[in-house]
């Protein structure tokens, strides 16, 4: 599908920015020129898929459409068990709900702001066991999303069993750059959790993306396929949860895998509670055909290679201008270092969302913040908390823009970057929702 995309002057996207309240989810897609807020359902359908969309079968109960899709993602995942659910935070909540319980911990890597949203809200605590490597952005690790052990093991020793239901693993992980977790880490994890019985849940959102970077940075898998190499990485886990809007490219969809009838039997009460019968859970039967077709177009090495590619194509062009930019370069997008970008704003200033005002006026590039304001308050204390990384995503569409408008996004960052000593003011909360924030959050400038 083509569509068209429109120009427009510095001085109406100040007067949008501004009615917007300084909140890039609040502008209108067409006050945008090239849209990099996020990968996730905005990614171009194929040929094959939109002819999948006309054999849909809307059947409430047992639909083609449902078998089609249980037999391709125990093909690509090898989970005998699954549950269609709506998006990916659905299969979360889904999930969760017969998981988690309040005053539980829950270890992992950067969980995703949905994830640790949702484990919050069950009055439970996600622990934060990435490599400390993950927060240096000019550190070169070919594994930033890797999970610490000794962080993880010591969660592991200082709480009950009862009361660590799950550890998430999150591949990639989004939050600290788009980084992969590697095969040997996965591995390693896994046995940790098998020896204090505890189930590994995988964060699976971009699980190609992952697969993809195992092959082309980790020795030994050089030789395997990616297909063979995500079939490897689940094989280590318990469940996953899916957002099928990234990897499976798909407008909208998501789905819980399962190893184990019974955590599936459990599961199912809330899927048929939250979502839909168990088989369609808050999916049309042609979004499962097309998202069945998805899940082997997002696996091929080829698109693979053409899509990191592409993202680190303009990775490339904004380091070769000095830009601070987490690397190695993420899967899904390029992650601006903000602080060292703006290092004279104070972080109550929240120095991403500041760069990324300044991108859209700069040139209609909307990115997304990826620091404070993500982060939310801390819901014991109610107050502020500042990740390590005040981040600045470029989330790139999946087959949709070319190299082309690419280097307009790089050319319009470097202007931010030439003129950035004159950004001497950041902004600051007007108004905000007690959890998840971001997305309705109002500021003005500070
Ligand atoms: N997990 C990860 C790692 C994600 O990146 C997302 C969504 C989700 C879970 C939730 O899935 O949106 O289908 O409910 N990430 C999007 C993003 C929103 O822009 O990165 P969802």
């Amino acid at each position: 599908m083509v569509e068209s995309i429109q120009r427009s002057t510095r001085e109406e996207r100040m007067e949008w920015i501004k009615t917007a309240k300084y909140n890039l989810f609040n502008l209108k897609s067409d006050q945008v020129f090239i849209d990099l807020l996020t990968d996730s359902g905005t990614g171009a359908m194929s040929d094959k898929q939109w002819s999948e969309m006309m054999l849909g079968d809307e059947s409430y109960a047992g639909a083609s459409s449902y078998y089609k899709l249980k037999e391709a993602i125990e093909d690509i995942t090898g989970f005998e068990y699954f549950l269609p659910t709506h998006q990916g935070r659905a299969a979360e909540n889904v999930l969760f709900s017969s998981m988690i319980k309040e005053g539980d911990i829950i270890p992992g890597n950067s969980h995703f702001d949905t994830t640790k949203g949702h484990i919050e809200f069950r009055k439970a605590h996600a622990v934060d066991c990435t490599i400390d490597e993950a927060f240096d952005t000019t550190l070169d690790h070919p594994f930033k999303g890797n999970i610490d052990l000794v962080k993880l093991e010591n969660v592991l020793k200082s709480h009950p069993r009862q009361n660590i239901p799950m550890i998430i693993v999150t591949v990639t992980c989004n939050s600290s750059g788009g980084q992969p977790v590697s095969m040997e880490n996965i591995k390693a994890v896994a046995a940790m959790a098998q020896q204090y019985d505890i189930p590994v849940v995988f964060d699976s959102a971009r699980f190609a993306e992952n697969a993809y970077f195992i092959k082309i940075r980790e020795a030994t898998y050089a030789d395997k396929s990616v297909r063979e190499i995500v079939r490897e990485m689940f094989s280590y886990a318990d469940a996953m949860t899916m957002s099928s809007k990234k990897d499976a490219i798909v407008n909208m969809g998501g789905f819980i895998g399962m190893k184990h009838k019974e955590m599936f039997e459990k599961a199912s009460v809330f899927n048929i509670l939250f979502e839909g019968f168990i088989s369609y859970g808050g999916m049309s039967g042609r979004d499962m055909n097309a998202l069945a077709q998805g899940l082997y177009e997002g696996t091929e090495f080829n698109y693979l290679e053409t899509r990191i590619g592409q993202v680190a194509y303009l990775g490339q062009q904004l380091k070769d201008h000095g830009i601070p930019v987490q690397y190695p370069f993420g899967g899904h997008a390029i992650f601006i270092d903000a602080k060292r970008f703006l290092p004279e704003l104070p972080v109550d200033q929240f120095i991403a969302q500041t760069l990324a005002v300044e991108l859209y006026i700069e040139g209609g590039v909307r990115g997304v913040e990826i620091g404070t304001l993500l982060a939310d308050r801390d819901p014991e204390t109610g107050e502020n908390r500042y990740p390590d990384l005040e981040l600045l995503r470029l989330t790139i569409p999946r087959r949709v823009y070319s190299n082309n408008h690419m280097d307009y996004v790089a050319a319009a960052l470097i202007n931010v970057f030439e003129r950035r000593v004159e950004i001497s003011k950041g902004l600051k909360i007007v108004k905000e929702a007690p959890i998840l924030r971001h997305f309705t959050v109002e500021l003005e400038k500070a």
